[in-house]
């Protein structure tokens, strides 16, 4: 990925997830009713990892991918250009989109709602282009429980309370922590239909291929830029055993490492 000034610090670390947990995402896509001829939304679509893979998939249809970031966009741009099929990419914001009433089949909408400063009406604003009968598919995490990792039973806790302190300061509240575990209120709040909600899990363990090693790495390194200062003084030094990628003990590198990642996905119908 090219990396334009501006695009957000976690842009590197969901790039590096999207490329170790491509197949198992390809599994998710792959269960989605995608028409050969379906008109497809992919908001917000970011650096187009999703949008790419969707158009992938039709054979006449059209996908659109739709985000607020010129940044993104512009990777989503470059990564799309290099594959055969060529879907719409359109600077807009969720909370208007540029997209005509009840005209798109299915609307896709990954790990986005964290970002969203009004959830409710971005919903409610997808519901709008939604056609009558058409899906929406959601997948999401609930932030308090998106990982199973190997951390010592008792430095755990303080790794989730640091997790809950660092989202605070940065959103003012705990609120859309749990996005996951609200999917099915936010869905009737906005009047759709709601339909299958599915919780799906991707294993890692060593020995494990380099993608996936790259995004633990960087994964554990996000986690120290976040959460480090959260972590109180008494696990401090336990914390940066673990997660050092210097230290003998660093936790992706153990022969025993092993890790789960929870992923949710809500649909909803018009
Ligand atoms: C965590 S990223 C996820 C992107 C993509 N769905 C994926 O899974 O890679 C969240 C995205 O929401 C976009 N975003 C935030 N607020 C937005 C808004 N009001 N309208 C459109 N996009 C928005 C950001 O630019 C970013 O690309």
């Amino acid at each position: 990925m090219s990396s334009p000034e501006s695009l957000p610090q976690y842009a590197g670390v969901l790039e590096a997830y999207h490329w170790a947990f491509q197949g198992e995402f390809d599994d998710i896509l792959a269960e989605l009713p995608i028409e050969d001829a379906a008109l497809v939304l992919d908001v917000p679509c970011g650096d187009g990892f999703f949008t790419r893979r969707i158009a992938a998939r039709q054979r006449f249809g059209q996908t659109i991918g739709v985000d607020v970031s010129p940044a993104f966009l512009e990777v989503a741009h470059d990564q799309v250009s290099s594959t055969g099929r060529a879907p719409y990419l359109l600077q807009g914001d969720c909370l208007e989109l540029p997209i005509t009433s009840n005209s798109v089949d299915l609307i896709w909408c990954a790990h986005s709602l964290i970002s969203l400063t009004d959830t409710v009406s971005a919903l409610k604003e997808m519901h709008r282009v939604l056609r009558p009968g058409g899906t929406i598919a959601v997948l999401e995490h609930d932030q308090m429980h998106r990982w199973l990792l190997p951390w010592p039973a008792n430095l755990e806790l303080a790794v989730q309370d640091a997790e809950r302190q660092y989202f605070v300061q940065k959103h003012g509240s705990t609120r859309k922590m749990y996005n996951g575990r609200h999917l099915h209120q936010l869905l009737s709040d906005t009047k759709f239909q709601v339909g299958e909600r599915r919780t799906m899990t991707a294993e890692r363990q060593q020995p494990m291929d380099k993608a996936s090693l790259h995004f633990f790495c960087r994964h554990f390194s996000d986690l120290r830029r976040r959460i480090g200062r959260y972590i109180p003084p008494s696990r401090q030094p336990i914390f940066d055993t673990f997660t050092d990628p210097h230290s003998p003990d660093f936790l992706p590198t153990q022969a025993d490492f092993a890790a789960t990642a929870i992923e949710i996905l809500q649909l909803g119908m018009k």
